[in-house]
């Protein structure tokens, strides 16, 4: 599908719109956009849930979380109560037919109150047990047939493994084609992730050297700070590799990995993305330990104050296996890359929030300095920083001043703050104004999915047919077990985050 004007009549429909996503991301995102007047005239949210709310009561709970989450600070009373209006509360258990049947009874009243047809997205920001059951209600009621002006936003996790994803793929598929369905990554809305291809693919400097004959090894971290926070009890039944790796990590992958596309066309990107998966390496079965390392944060310490281990957290079994901590070696099979590691890593509780991709390039063929001049000697690099600042680093060697020749280390940087003076958005702003745009491109289309649970399926059967018996391995607070240093070949290093001024 191509895509459209994101200006023509919309109603959103949240499935879960008292809950946390729509408070903390869905809500502010979107009053984000209508405040740089991105969002259509002809607007309305159709917030769906249990709890029996007036429309006055979601109001200001979810002005509370735009106050708190906007890029824009505290909603002054004005620019609130504009957006406010557009939105409304519906009552409604989502395994009953008749809370369909009251949605399409809205849908359509709001439609003859603007007297033209609306765009209808269904979203769905709640537990994934509902993922595979409201499909088939919207199927039902009718909801889901008018293909051209209906869409259905669906959140991670897709899939608890392989099959599950497949059989979740096939309820949207009953009664969505696969251009309505939109699965958020939002990892993909993330700028420095964008930024990724037009880096690559706008440059020509860059490609010629974008390969196994420079490249030495890749390695993408994303480390977060913090522990669980209050969502112990969905992590508890995920762990990281599916919390994170599946997704995200996988995502980023793909970016990096890639062939330059042919065209800016969501299925011809997807394309060239999904080709990354199929190229994996199979993990066999008994490679699993040399190839993935599974860890579990315990007590330590976070910003200065001590902090409990993962099995003290709420929601958490006290004497959880699941890992808070994933880190795998993977090569893709082609003509680019093949044997160049690409090593992964993400954590809770690691010292801190990072995400960036690195490039670690091949040392020059033939060394013409005397050694005495390249004792600092380090090979170049690219780093995509992701967050928490968003920018490129150019890592190569440089004379120091001086009489000798010396050589140093030195670093070159783009920094999206520096360089261009506006703020970004949201990885939800970008996404939810993409979807109203029809474009698909930085959403995972269901092969895509099933690709990286294929690749990921041999580590979670290893890690489950073998309990970890030294959990929690690692304090909070440290950058992971010890064995992740095993992972690496010699000579390769994790590298250490990038330091940002700005
Ligand atoms: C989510 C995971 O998808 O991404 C969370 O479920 C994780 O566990 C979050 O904390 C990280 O997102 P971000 O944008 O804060 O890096």
């Amino acid at each position: 599908m191509g895509t459209k004007d994101p200006l023509e009549p919309t109603i959103f429909a949240i499935f879960g719109g008292a809950g946390d996503l729509t408070w903390r991301k869905l809500i502010p995102a979107l009053f984000d956009l209508s405040q740089d007047r991105s969002l259509p005239a002809r607007f309305a949210i159709i917030a769906i849930d249990r709890l029996r709310l007036g429309d006055d009561a979601l109001r200001r709970r979810l002005h509370a979380g735009v106050n708190q989450f906007s890029r824009f600070g505290r909603a002054k009373a004005g620019a609130w109560n504009e957006f406010a209006r557009h939105v409304r509360y519906l009552s409604g258990d989502f395994k009953q037919p008749g809370t369909y049947a009251a949605l399409a009874a809205r849908c359509s009243a709001i439609e003859r109150e603007w007297g033209e047809k609306a765009h209808r997205i269904f979203y769905m920001a709640t537990p994934p047990s509902l993922f595979g059951e409201i499909p088939k209600y919207l199927g039902k009621a009718g909801l889901a047939r008018d293909r051209a002006w209906t869409q259905i936003v669906v959140e991670k996790p897709i899939g608890y493994d392989l099959d599950s994803a497949l059989a979740l793929n096939a309820v949207l598929a009953a009664s969505f084609e696969e251009s309505q369905i939109y699965r958020i990554d939002h990892y993909l809305g993330k700028e420095t992730v964008q930024n990724l291809l037009a880096f690559r693919f706008a440059n020509p400097l860059f490609e010629p050297i974008w390969n196994r004959r420079y490249v030495d090894y890749v390695t993408i971290t994303v480390a977060e700070a913090v522990g669980v926070e209050h969502r112990g009890g969905y992590y508890d039944g995920a762990g990281a590799l599916r919390d994170m790796v599946q997704n995200h990590l996988m995502q980023l992958l793909c970016l990096v990995a890639m062939e330059p596309m042919v065209s800016f066309d969501a299925d011809e990107i997807r394309n060239k993305k999904v080709d990354v998966l199929h190229a994996l390496r199979p993990i066999h079965a008994d490679a699993v330990p040399e190839s993935a390392v599974r860890g579990q944060y315990g007590p330590g310490t976070a910003g200065g104050a001590k902090v409990p281990g993962y099995r003290g957290e709420e929601g958490v079994a006290p004497d959880s296996r699941t890992e808070t901590f994933a880190a795998l070696k993977l090569f893709i099979d082609n003509w680019r890359w093949q044997d160049v590691p690409f090593y992964l890593r993400t954590g809770k509780r690691l010292p801190r929030q990072v995400s960036e991709v690195a490039i670690q390039f091949r040392a020059v063929p033939h060394r013409s300095f005397p050694p005495e001049a390249s004792l600092g000697w380090q090979p170049s690099r690219i780093i995509a920083s992701i967050q928490p600042v968003e920018g490129i680093t150019l890592g190569f060697q440089a004379k120091y001043p001086g009489p000798r020749m010396e050589l140093r280390p030195v670093d070159m940087r783009f920094g999206y703050r520096e360089s261009f003076a506006v703020p970004s958005p949201d990885a939800y702003e970008t996404l939810l104004w993409d979807v109203m745009k029809h474009d698909a491109t930085l959403f995972m289309r269901a092969d895509q999915v099933e690709a990286a649970w294929r690749a990921l399926m041999p580590v979670l059967e290893a890690w489950q047919a073998t309990p970890p018996s030294d959990f929690p391995n690692y304090p909070a607070g440290t950058w992971g077990p010890e064995d992740t240093q095993g992972l690496l070949a010699p000579g390769h290093r994790w590298p250490l985050p990038v330091e940002f001024k700005g």
